[in-house]
């Protein structure tokens, strides 16, 4: 089976009303990065941290996937399919597929703010997190997302994967967070690389399919691609 693997971002989620970060009217026009997705800001006001990831994980229980999710759920029937994602959103989860990698954490879960970072699970019936709200060794809970300036701890397993895909697609992602915008140099030299993106994506590499729509239709055509690679 032809191994393809994923990139995914924000936009992936876009059709599911999920806001992206820095389209217009994105979550960094919302709230200052600094404030909400860095140590220091959690340093400095830990509730307005809490509530901003209270209001995410409000926002993704009333989502669903979307057409896009779903379409790349399907492609694991022909294919070997990892998916490697910035989203903290569980809707590829969702969507029904297996492989996934969240570089930058996940929303539906917290973690010990303590030395052993133990991770627990929130649920759609308790999925708020609060000041004074703790591990059972006492630690203040913390959402298991990875900030900016933080280490990502699944790069290498990400590009590992990377450096052996016989295919990368890349969705709705604009490309300018590293090491995830970065991932694109481990693929071995001329193999097929796809971007579904509506807009312009600024991505150093020459030889891409660019193909210009949103996620949910751009699946489309890539699958009509795939089933029938030009000879
Ligand atoms: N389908 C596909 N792509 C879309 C859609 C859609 N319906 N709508 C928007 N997009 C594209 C935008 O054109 C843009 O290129 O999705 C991309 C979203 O870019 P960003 O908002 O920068 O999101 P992302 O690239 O995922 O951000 C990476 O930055 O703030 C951090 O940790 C955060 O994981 C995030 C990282």
């Amino acid at each position: 089976m032809k191994k393809i693997v994923v990139l995914t971002g924000a936009g992936m989620s876009a059709e599911s009303g999920i806001n992206t970060f820095r389209d217009a009217g994105g979550l960094w026009e919302q709230h200052r990065v600094q404030d909400v997705a860095t140590p220091e800001g959690w340093h400095r006001n830990p509730q307005l941290v809490l509530d901003f990831y209270n209001e995410r994980r409000k926002q993704l229980l009333a989502a669903k996937p979307n057409a896009g999710h779903i379409a790349l759920a399907e492609l694991e029937k022909q294919y070997d399919i990892r998916i490697i994602t910035q989203n903290v959103d569980n809707l590829h989860e969702q969507a029904g597929s297996s492989h996934i990698i969240h570089l930058h954490g996940e929303l539906m879960k917290v973690r010990s703010s303590g030395p052993g970072e133990e991770v627990f699970k929130l649920t759609p019936d308790n999925y708020e997190t609060h000041l004074g709200d703790k591990c059972p060794k006492g630690y203040q809970l913390r959402p298991h997302i990875v900030w900016f300036g933080e280490a990502v701890p699944e790069i290498e397993q990400a590009i590992g994967l990377v450096n052996i895909a016989d295919i990368l697609v890349i969705i709705g992602t604009s490309m300018q967070v590293y090491p995830a915008a970065g991932l694109i140099n481990y693929a071995k030299p001329g193999i097929p690389i796809y971007l579904i993106d509506p807009q312009d994506v600024n991505v150093p590499t020459k030889n891409i399919l660019v193909i210009k729509k949103r996620a949910s239709e751009g699946m489309k055509e890539l699958k009509e691609i795939l089933d029938c690679p030009a000879t």
